[in-house]
C-alpha cells in the first residue's frame, strides 16, 4: 500500500509562462506562498521585470512562445524544474469574429501563442521536467458554452483540452492537465470588457460574479500538488457548466 503524503510545493521549482500578469501572476503568488521556487516568464522583458518588482522572491525570464528557437533556449537556460503552468494568451484579432467575416491570416495567428506556443513549451520543457512533475495548460469556458461570433475561441479552447489529454498519455508519468476558467477579472479583462457585458455573462451563474485571479490560480496549484491527477480538465467557472 502507498502511504499518501500531502503534497506541498515546498522546494519545488515551478515555472509559469504567462506569469508576468493576470492568472499566471496569481499562480506565481500562490505557488510561492506554498514554498515553491517560482520562475515567471513572458514575452516582454519589461513585464517580467515588473512582476519581479511586485513579488521579489520570483525569478523572471523572458521567452516568446511565438519563437520555437527562443523557447528551446529558454528551457536550456532554465535547467531542471518540477511543474510548468502555461497561461500565455495574446487575445488576438479573431477572438470575437463570426466565421462569415473571418480573416484567415488572423485566424491562423490566433493559434500561434496559445496552441502552438504551448506545444513548443511542452516539447522543450519535457526534456528537463521532473518525472513526478506536472504541466497545466489553459482552456476556457467558451469550449463548452459557445456564443455567437466566437467560433475560433471555442475551437482553440477545445483544442487545449484535447491537447492536455493527449499529452497526458504521451508524457506519462509526467502529469498533464488543463484548467478551464470562466471569466476571471484580470487587468486585461477589466480593461477590455464593459461592466455590462461582464454582468450579462455572469448573472445566471450559480456564483453570479466573475472570478478573482487567485480563485483561478488555486486550480493550477491544486493540479501541481495532486500526484494522481492526469489528463483532467478542471473548470473554475462559478458553476457555468450547470447552466
Ligand atoms: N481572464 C479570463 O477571463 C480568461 C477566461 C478564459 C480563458 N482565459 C485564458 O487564460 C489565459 C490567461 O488569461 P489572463 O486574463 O491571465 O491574460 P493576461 O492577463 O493577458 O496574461 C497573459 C500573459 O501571457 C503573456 N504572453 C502574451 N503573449 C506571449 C508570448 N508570445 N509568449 C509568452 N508569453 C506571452 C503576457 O505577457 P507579455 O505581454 O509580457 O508576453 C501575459 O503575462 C489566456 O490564454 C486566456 O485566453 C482567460
Amino acid at each position: 500500500m502507498i502511504a499518501y503524503v500531502a503534497m506541498t510545493l515546498k522546494n519545488k521549482r515551478v515555472v509559469v509562462i504567462g506569469g508576468a500578469k493576470g492568472i499566471g501572476f496569481a499562480i506565481a503568488e500562490l505557488a510561492a506562498a506554498d514554498g515553491a521556487d517560482v520562475v515567471v516568464a513572458s514575452s516582454s522583458e519589461a513585464n517580467v521585470n515588473a512582476a519581479v518588482g511586485r513579488l521579489p522572491n520570483l525569478t523572471g525570464l523572458q521567452v516568446d512562445l511565438r519563437d520555437e528557437a527562443g523557447v528551446a533556449a529558454f528551457f536550456e537556460r532554465l535547467g531542471p524544474f518540477d511543474h510548468l503552468a502555461i497561461t500565455s494568451g495574446d487575445w488576438g484579432g479573431t477572438m470575437y469574429a463570426s466565421v462569415r467575416e473571418l480573416d484567415f491570416d488572423q485566424a491562423r495567428d490566433g493559434l500561434t501563442v496559445r496552441f502552438w506556443g504551448s506545444i513548443a513549451a511542452v516539447k522543450y520543457g519535457a526534456r528537463t521536467i521532473a518525472a513526478d512533475g506536472s504541466i497545466t495548460l489553459t482552456s476556457g469556458m467558451l469550449a463548452h458554452r459557445p456564443v455567437r461570433s466566437a467560433p475560433m475561441t471555442t475551437a482553440i479552447a477545445g483544442a487545449m483540452e484535447h491537447l492536455a489529454r493527449g499529452l497526458a498519455m504521451d508524457l506519462a508519468p509526467v502529469r498533464v492537465n488543463a484548467v478551464c476558467p470562466g471569466i476571471v477579472l484580470t487587468e486585461h479583462v477589466k480593461a477590455q470588457m464593459p461592466p455590462g457585458r461582464l454582468q450579462a455573462y455572469t448573472a445566471a451563474l450559480p456564483i453570479a460574479r466573475s472570478a478573482e485571479p487567485a480563485e483561478a490560480a488555486a486550480a493550477y496549484v491544486y493540479l501541481m500538488q495532486s500526484t494522481y491527477a492526469t489528463g483532467q480538465i478542471l473548470p473554475v467557472d462559478g458553476g457555468g457548466l450547470l447552466v
